[in-house]
């Protein structure tokens, strides 16, 4: 098994089950066109997303880590008309590439971006009382997932669910040696999830466009 075939089998299930429609595809080409990098989750996790927020009737989402606004189309799109989205971005460029990219999509009403980094971003949000949240969507700067679950499983409902993509880093999970920043984070947030009373919780490893890697989900019970 090798990345070629990955892909391939990435671009079967997107062409039939998770296809793109004129919002979409603009999203990654304007986000191309901008140059930011190509680090949006693939189609058909995209469309787990959407499955996900739609299977507990998500009226509230928060996203970590916006970049050109793909996944938030995917979530957002998976919202009732009364329902919104806040998703976080660091970088004041990437955002104003997403907002015209969700703005395409018809979502503007629906999405409010706050840009700044998510650290400093939380207070804000906390002050204004936000959530409670339904989903939250964990995928900004890895090094930052524990502290981003905790903020978030505060203000879940019970059966909401909280998602972090990027936690099996081709394996380095796994290496309880490892010394970077991002591996070490993703193991203390797998031991916070294993400690936690308020969430049931399990990893699964994927392969596709995007490599190998894997999500990490929480119900919140
Ligand atoms: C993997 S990308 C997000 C991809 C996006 N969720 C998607 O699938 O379409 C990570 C994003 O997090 C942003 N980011 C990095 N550090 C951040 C921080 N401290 N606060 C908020 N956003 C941050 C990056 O600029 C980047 O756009």
């Amino acid at each position: 098994m090798d990345q070629d075939r990955w892909t391939a089998v990435d671009r079967y299930v997107e062409g039939l089950l998770a296809p793109h429609d004129a919002a979409l595809d603009a999203s990654l080409e304007a986000s191309e066109e901008a140059g930011l990098p190509a680090i949006q989750v693939s189609p058909p996790q995209g469309k787990l997303l959407h499955l996900l927020a739609k299977s507990i009737g998500a009226t509230a989402i928060l996203e970590f880590g916006t970049l050109g606004g793909y996944s938030t189309i995917w979530l957002a799109r998976a919202l009732p008309d009364d329902g919104h989205l806040i998703t976080l971005e660091a970088d004041s460029a990437y955002a104003a590439v997403a907002a015209a990219n969700i703005e395409r999509a018809g979502l503007g009403d629906v999405v409010d971006l706050r840009v700044g980094v998510a650290l400093d971003t939380l207070p804000e949000l906390a002050d204004e009382d936000a959530g409670p949240f339904d989903l939250t969507f964990i995928d900004a700067d890895k090094e930052h997932s524990p502290e981003y679950f905790a903020w978030a499983l505060d203000r879940s409902r019970p059966g909401g669910l909280i998602v972090a993509d990027n936690v099996v880093r081709a394996g380095e999970l796994a290496d309880e040696q490892s010394a970077d920043p991002k591996i070490r984070a993703q193991r203390r947030l797998h031991e916070m999830l294993a400690a936690e009373p308020r969430v049931e919780a399990t990893t699964i490893q994927t392969v596709g466009g995007k490599g190998y890697d894997g999500f990490a989900i929480a119900l919140v019970v």
